[in-house]
């Protein structure tokens, strides 16, 4: 089987006025699924999604690991999740501090029996793991916080689906939250509505988490393709539903029939893909 991945880098200014942020977001994605394409013809698709969500932490531009949005009292609080579609094990890690790749503590998780943690102990658990603490703040993100720029905010979740060689699917999916939360807020991304994979489908969402958590958007996807829906007819209805409350929200997928997908509320998400050539928007 022809392995496959998709990544998504979030939404970009609705404003249009920075383009040259769209372009730049464009451009790491591009190499980012690309060395992950590479990554996934040697490695399990469970391997490369914590590989590439780990890439796109790494990248500032993005609201996920380094880069990640400022909650409201001032500090940064991040989740993550991964889903291995061979298993059905879910693992994550809600609102945790100080750290640099979020998805990489959801990754070990999946091999223990308490497999979602949150907060301190969450910490606790990744210095276990020797996570060294890690100061994930950038200046401009400072900067629009101070501004109170709340248009910089609600974007930039971070996110990867993968069907490896041996047909085996898996999503992960990381992010900084929407920015000025209240402390205590649960994103999507480290739910099953934001994250979601089985032996039929696996999909990572971005957008505003408290839409995607009522439309049960990954999940519900997932199962509307194990019950025999084509991806994208799956996809669609269920951005449909979304509609019906103005939610906003993006989605990529990929179906155990090698279908690959994306789709978004509204026309602003970064996604690349990589099957027999890169494509990207
Ligand atoms: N989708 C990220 C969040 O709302 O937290």
């Amino acid at each position: 089987m022809e392995p496959k991945i998709i990544i998504h880098g979030g939404f970009f200014s609705e404003s249009g006025t920075n383009d040259d942020v769209k372009h730049a977001k464009q451009e790491a994605l591009r190499e980012i699924v690309a060395r992950s394409y590479a990554y996934l013809k040697t490695h399990t698709a469970v391997e490369a999604v914590a590989y590439a969500v780990s890439l796109l932490e790494d990248c500032d531009l993005f609201n996920a690991g380094t880069g990640s949005q400022i909650q409201s009292d001032g500090k940064i609080r991040m989740s993550a999740a991964i889903m291995d579609g061979v298993t059905s094990k879910f693992a994550g890690v809600i609102n945790i501090e100080d750290v640099k790749n979020p998805v990489r503590i959801a990754e070990r998780l999946l091999e223990y029996e308490d497999s979602v943690l949150g907060g301190p102990e969450a910490l606790s658990f990744a210095r276990g793991m020797g996570m060294e603490h890690y100061d994930p703040e950038i200046p401009q993100r400072r900067q629009e916080f101070e501004e109170k720029s709340v248009a910089a905010a609600r974007k930039g979740t971070v996110g990867c689906v993968a069907l490896d060689g041996k047909g085996r699917l898996a999503a992960a999916t990381s992010t900084g939250g929407k920015g000025f939360e209240m402390p205590g807020r649960i994103s999507d991304s480290a739910t099953v509505a934001g994250n979601y994979a089985n032996s039929f489908a696996a999909v990572s969402c971005t957008g505003v988490g408290e839409n995607i958590v009522s439309a049960a958007v990954a999940a519900k996807i997932v199962t509307r393709v194990t019950d025999g829906l084509p991806l994208a007819e799956a996809a669609d209805k269920t951005m449909k539903e979304l509609k019906a409350f103005d939610g906003f929200a993006g989605v990529i997928g990929i179906s155990a029939k090698g279908e690959i997908y994306h789709v978004d509320s509204h026309p602003y998400m970064v996604w690349a893909a990589f099957s027999s050539g890169v494509e990207t928007f």
